[in-house]
């Protein structure tokens, strides 16, 4: 881990540095001033790294959100900005070999007005990822199987990447509960990260007190993800004593009709070791849980029916779908892996900071639906 946060620090202060310089030319060229906006840039960068690796709050309070608003602007300003940076460098060498230095192209990107246009967007998409990450919908997907006679229907909210105190404040929690028992669903499969190196103490609170308020008749079941053992407390055991039944690369008999496996979060990129299971039923519905969207044809292989994950975030920051992809078996939505029905959820929060767009935050609500009702 201390690898990871050393190589996310290098990368911010490798863009901090470009940025620095492409926005320059938008202060005043009085000394002072100069050293001024220098320094107020170099505290407000380095207090945006800390505030990213380290806990701070125990209570999701006002402090703690102006906090992550700030950095949540200040790292959309400068990574996108040295985007654009970059692009418009690109763009002027290009007018340079074709002898064309002088054109408008070349002269606006060399300008201010080019800047201030790069740094209004930078800071209205950081609000608008702000925004974007506390609206959680509810997103409908459908299964259809034989396995089921007709006329019958199983569904499940299924949970995952909340972050809490980063995804979710504290302050959201009862919300998001209110709406996943607006669902109606039969069962709820909370798919791991639900806590975050982050979480404070009142985000936890609220979500032991929330878990009591759960309304599925079939229960509520968690598999965890390689985010839930970095907070204070055991998820594990916070979920065993809220009622949440925890499968550990374990399945789980729902109902006639249906099996659910849990699956242990492999903690490594592409699956690293991982356990099959060997037992699953032809005659059984067979729903994996599983939080990051690896290794997911052995599963298929295996006779599962579905898996469900979240992991992905969607695209959780502009351009790094192909980062995601390259990463995981699917991104986000429905698909299908070796005959699998696979649904990677865009997840109700995020990691890092609260930020996210392109892609909206939900409660994917799958619905398990008899194939003989598929015209219905
Ligand atoms: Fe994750």
């Amino acid at each position: 881990m201390p690898f990871f946060f050393s190589m996310v620090v290098a990368f911010m202060l490798l863009f901090l540095t470009g940025t620095a310089t492409f926005y320059m030319k938008l202060i005043p060229k009085k000394r002072i001033l100069r050293i001024v906006s220098v320094a107020m840039m170099v505290v407000i960068n380095l207090g945006t790294v800390w505030f990213m690796v380290n806990k701070m709050s125990e209570t999701d309070g006002f402090i703690y959100r102006a906090c992550m608003f700030l950095a949540t602007l200040c790292f959309v300003v400068n990574i996108y900005g040295a985007v654009f940076f970059l692009i418009s460098l690109i763009v002027r060498l290009s007018c340079r070999i074709l002898k064309k230095k002088d054109s408008k192209v070349a002269v606006f990107l060399r300008g201010k007005y080019f800047r201030l246009c790069v740094l209004s967007f930078t800071v209205l998409l950081g609000i608008a990822g702000y925004i974007n990450m506390s609206i959680v919908n509810v997103r409908d997907y459908d299964v259809y199987t034989d396995k089921l006679p007709a006329g019958k229907e199983y569904t499940f909210a299924v949970i995952t990447d909340m972050h809490l105190s980063t995804g979710v404040y504290a302050g959201r929690v009862d919300d998001l509960f209110e709406k996943i028992n607006d669902t109606g669903c039969d069962a709820v499969l909370f798919v791991g990260d639900i806590a975050d190196n982050k979480t404070s103490k009142a985000a936890y609170d609220e979500l032991r007190k929330a878990l009591g308020t759960l309304k599925c008749p079939l229960g509520a079941f968690y598999a965890d993800g390689n985010h839930d053992d970095s907070g204070s407390q055991n998820m594990r055991v916070l979920m065993t004593n809220a009622g949440v039944k925890v499968l550990s690369d374990e399945k789980y008999e729902l109902t006639p009709e249906i099996t659910l496996y849990g699956r242990n979060d492999p903690r490594s990129f592409r699956g690293g070791k991982t356990k099959i299971p060997t037992d699953l039923s032809d005659e059984k519905f067979n729903l994996i849980m599983t939080h990051q969207p690896v290794n997911l044809s052995l599963f298929a292989d295996a006779g599962a029916d579905l898996s469900v994950s979240g992991h992905t975030h969607g695209e959780q920051f502009p351009l790094m779908y192909p980062i995601i992809a390259a990463s995981n078996d699917a991104v986000m939505g429905h698909d299908s892996i070796d005959g699998m029905d696979v649904i990677v959820s865009r997840g109700v929060g995020g990691w890092g900071l609260h930020f996210s767009l392109p892609s909206p935050k939900e409660i994917a609500l799958v619905h398990v639906i008899s194939e003989v009702d598929y015209d219905r």
